[in-house]
């Protein structure tokens, strides 16, 4: 577990998705489809793969734009944007009755246990796919980035988050997906809601709400508000 988490801040700089030959010849096929399997989620029942194309999607692009800010370059910046489209494949994987993720009840003990799983199922679908592939693209930056974000998005500075990480082996780009996860899922409106949050409510959410309390980098996060907010 370590070696996915030890040096994504360095990793992340070390190649260029957007010109990378080995990924362009074995991986763009491999990545196109596993995009469209989101996407194509639960589409002829609760339709969750587009809520799900669409989280990944915001959380992308605004921590692509976020990273820049703590000093990423423009290359780890996209980088970012085309691994994180995968964090919660794991959320599609076959062991799941599509409609966990879409309860109109609070989610029971067992299923929230069932839900935290998919972290490393992630991982698992990916490592399934790559299986074929040679090990160039398996031992790839990308391919670990890509597992990281995966396996450790839901984590906590306290270490109480799904793995046990704790912040000192976070590093700032874990830091900042599991900001922006929980911030980008607590936007998304929902039925017993009255109105959805505002960017303001959120983010004193995530800075005082009891849930939150400890979990989240505190340098990060006020980074993150000073970000969003201007
Ligand atoms: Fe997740
Ligand atoms: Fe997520």
């Amino acid at each position: 577990m370590s070696a996915l988490t030890s040096n994504i801040d360095t990793l992340i700089e070390s190649y260029d998705v957007k010109c990378d030959v080995i990924l362009t010849n074995h991986f763009t096929a491999i990545y196109d489809s596993l995009l469209a399997d989101v996407k194509n989620y639960a589409a002829d029942t609760n339709k969750y793969g587009d809520v799900l194309s669409q989280h990944l999607l915001r959380t992308s692009l605004m921590g692509s734009e976020f990273l820049k800010t703590l000093g990423f370059s423009d290359r780890a910046a996209e980088n970012f944007k085309h691994a994180n489209q995968l964090h919660d494949l794991g959320k599609i994987h076959e062991c799941y009755d599509p409609n966990i993720w879409k309860t109109k009840h609070s989610p029971t003990p067992q299923e929230i246990a069932e839900k935290r799983k998919h972290p490393r199922l992630g991982v698992e679908i990916l490592n399934r796919k790559l299986l074929e592939s040679p090990a160039e693209l398996q031992e790839h930056p990308h391919i670990r980035l890509i597992q990281s974000l995966q396996q450790f998005h839901h984590e906590c500075v306290d270490a109480s988050g799904y793995e046990g990480l704790n912040g000192d082996k976070m590093g700032n780009v874990i830091k900042t997906i599991c900001i922006i996860d929980a911030y980008d899922g607590d936007m998304i409106h929902r039925p017993h809601q009255a109105a959805q949050r505002t960017p303001e409510e959120e983010l004193n959410r995530l800075k005082n709400a009891n849930k939150y309390r400890g979990k989240l980098d505190g340098d990060t996060l006020d980074r993150f508000t000073k970000f969003i907010l201007g």
